[in-house]
């Protein structure tokens, strides 16, 4: 990438003179003019002269049926200072694998499903995902439902994506608690106590959404997101 291109100095190999005269070394290393990087002043810290590393790129992507999970990607796009959300139907999905990590949020419609679950554009890119090399990347996922009327299958299509990202070798973060929830079940539960991610419920609980992304995302920057 272009900010390890940085280099202190060139080496030049330089012909040998014509017989007679007086032979000069083979390789020189010729200093590089003082304002050889001009123009990338800013990749460099003026203290420690070093490269300034790059910062982690972290991808976010959801899908939604009637845009309430658009909109809480945002705000946790926001809050993490993420690329801008896409709607994974509209990404290669190859592309995901080019991120430093990943969050990834679905709502839940298809209800009681055992697959497909989200009823969006997920259930069409599920298996392509588990195809990819996302060996030891840290992916976190979210996901909207509605705990009151659909508290038995509370957030199901989450889990389905987290299976998903796990199976393709991805390093999953971002668990959350259980215990602040209406629900009565779902199959995003790892045990009694965990969401494989953070739950959300627009429809019942939108006044909790804002507290809930805020320590969600100061977990996620503490396990390498
Ligand atoms: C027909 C229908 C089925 C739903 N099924 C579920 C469900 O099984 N589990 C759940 O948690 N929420 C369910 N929901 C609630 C949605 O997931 C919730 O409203 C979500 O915020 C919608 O997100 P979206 O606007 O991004 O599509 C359902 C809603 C409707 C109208």
């Amino acid at each position: 990438m272009h900010c390890t291109m940085i280099a202190q100095s060139v080496t030049v190999r330089v012909a040998r003179k014509p017989m007679g005269s007086r032979v000069l070394r083979a390789d020189r290393v010729i200093p590089r003019p003082r304002n050889a990087f001009k123009g990338r002043v800013a990749q460099f810290n003026s203290r420690t002269r070093g490269p300034t590393p790059c910062r982690a790129q972290v991808g976010l992507f959801f899908s939604t049926s009637t845009g309430k999970t658009e909109d809480v990607a945002s705000i946790i796009s926001k809050e993490m200072g993420t690329a801008e959300p896409r709607d994974i139907s509209d990404v290669k999905v190859s592309t995901l694998a080019d991120f430093d990590g990943l969050v990834v949020g679905a709502p839940t419609w298809n209800t009681g499903a055992d697959s497909e679950r989200s009823g969006t554009g997920w259930d069409d890119v599920l298996n392509d995902i588990s195809g990819l090399d996302l060996n030891g990347k840290p992916v976190a996922v979210f996901g909207l439902g509605d705990s009151v009327s659909y508290g038995e299958y509370f957030c199901d299509a989450m889990e389905e994506v987290y299976r998903h990202f796990k199976d393709a070798g991805a390093n999953m973060v971002g668990h959350w608690p259980a215990g602040d929830y209406q629900h009565e079940d779902s199959k995003a539960l790892l045990d009694e106590g965990t969401f494989c991610g953070l739950a959300l419920d627009e429809d019942n609980e939108d006044d909790k959404t804002e507290d809930r992304i805020k320590a969600w995302v100061k977990q996620l920057k503490g396990e390498g997101l």
